[in-house]
């Protein structure tokens, strides 16, 4: 009978909110909405199939994260950072009168997030802070406000949803709070509650793994974000920083510019992450885009060749990523990445030279390699997914 009762009472609910006919239910249209605010940072949202989409179905739920290959993107956010989009911006980045260089200075990439997530891409650099108005978390890179209305808490719906579609992914987001980001906006206790409340919402809850300070397997990460905290919550208790999951890169460990950095981020068990972040050469002036691409190229290699050779169950993560913007004319991150397509630079960038590379390191660990410009040549992720 109370079976009886309760199966009346559910259909009565049913009965009572019908879906109309023909048109999408509030909960589905409210994310229309969401992931339409979040579309200058992600981009228009589509479902793709793509192999790509879907690359790890291929490995057992038994890979270790710190095993596998891992492409990932440096400064996503910066994708649709033109010169049109900074003169949209401009009347709000004159608020907090900030100087604003040439878009090309802060341009990394200029495929959206949601095309990234469907060509393989699974590690995600962005750099947030408040906008300036002080209200959200919006993203940026240094002084270049990349768009004042799509929120973080916005974009990480479109990363939810796509976890949703493809459930045999997992993805890796990291969050920096850039020093040089706008005037007014600091890394103060306010930034610090409202990065923490983002990183908590229900939402956050379900799709962030809550584990802490140590990588598990690709079968407990799927369809889950792990959380790589290039930030400290020093402004805030302690308490805040112990109930946030994630792995913790303390800005304060991570070496400015480093070629080889071992960064201990769980020293109870004696975890340590292998980083090469070298993204400015530290070459004297005008020796030219040919030679600091080189001298960026060698740091990456040897520290995939290191992530080959060495310490096989720790975290290796390397940037292809960098710039040499104090050059006249300035190296930008996309000259680094793809050469200036002249005789200057009749190699090509770091991306073009990593590819022959990357395809005589076959069977190796390699780790997580952040690309900027990631989708040129177009053989590059693949090749870092073939290994
Ligand atoms: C990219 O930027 C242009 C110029 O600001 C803008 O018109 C376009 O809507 C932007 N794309 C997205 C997906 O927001
Ligand atoms: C935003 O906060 C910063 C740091 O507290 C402060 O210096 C700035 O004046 C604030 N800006 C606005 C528009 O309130
Ligand atoms: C910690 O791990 C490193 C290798 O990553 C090893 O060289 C070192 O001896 C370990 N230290 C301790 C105290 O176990
Ligand atoms: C890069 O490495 C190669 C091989 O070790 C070396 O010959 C070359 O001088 C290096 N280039 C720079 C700019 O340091
Ligand atoms: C390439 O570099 C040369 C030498 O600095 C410069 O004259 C040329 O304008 C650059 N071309 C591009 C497309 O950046």
């Amino acid at each position: 009978m109370k079976g009886l009762i309760t199966t009346v009472l559910a259909l009565g609910t049913a009965l009572a909110f019908p879906a109309p006919r023909g048109t999408s239910s509030l909960s589905s249209l409210a994310l229309q909405k969401v992931l339409s605010d979040a579309s200058p940072i992600l981009g228009a949202y589509a479902k793709s199939s793509l192999s790509t989409a879907s690359w790890m179905h291929h490995y057992p739920d038994s890979t270790k994260l710190v095993h596998m290959n891992l492409p990932g993107v440096h400064d996503a956010q910066t994708w649709n950072y033109s010169q049109a989009t900074q003169d949209a911006l401009k009347h709000v980045t004159d608020l907090d009168g900030n100087t604003v260089y040439p878009p090309e200075i802060y341009r990394c990439q200029e495929k959206s997030i949601i095309d990234m997530l469907n060509a393989g891409i699974r590690v995600f650099d962005v750099r947030y802070a408040y906008d300036p108005t002080n209200s959200t978390l919006v993203f940026w890179h240094s002084e270049a406000l990349m768009s004042e209305t799509a929120t973080v808490e916005d974009v990480l719906f479109g990363f939810y949803r796509w976890l949703d579609e493809q459930p045999s992914e997992t993805l890796m987001l990291s969050f920096q709070y850039e020093g040089g980001t706008t005037i007014n906006a600091k890394n103060d206790a306010a930034t610090q509650m409202e990065l923490f409340r983002t990183l908590t919402t229900p939402a956050a809850k379900k799709y962030f793994l809550q584990t802490k300070d140590q990588f598990g397997t690709l079968g407990e990460a799927r369809g889950k974000i792990t959380l790589l905290k290039r930030f400290d919550l020093d402004q805030l208790p302690a308490s805040y920083g112990d109930a946030l999951p994630g792995i913790h890169f303390s800005p304060a460990l991570w070496t400015d510019d480093g070629v080889d950095i071992a960064l201990t981020y769980n020293s109870a068990k004696n975890l340590t992450a292998y980083i090469e972040d070298y993204y400015q050469p530290n070459s004297p002036i005008g020796m030219g885009a040919a030679y600091n691409i080189e001298l960026k190229l060698n740091a990456t290699t040897q520290h995939l060749v290191k992530a080959s050779g060495m310490y096989p169950d720790s975290l290796f993560w390397s940037f292809a990523s960098s710039n040499y913007d104090v050059d006249s004319p300035p190296e930008t991150p996309r000259i680094m990445a793809l050469g200036n397509g002249t005789q200057l630079t009749p190699k090509g960038g770091v991306n073009q030279q990593l590819v022959p590379f990357l395809k005589g390191m076959k069977g190796k660990r390699v780790g997580i390699v952040m690309f900027d410009f990631f989708d040129t040549p177009g053989d590059l992720v693949q090749a870092l997914l073939d290994l």
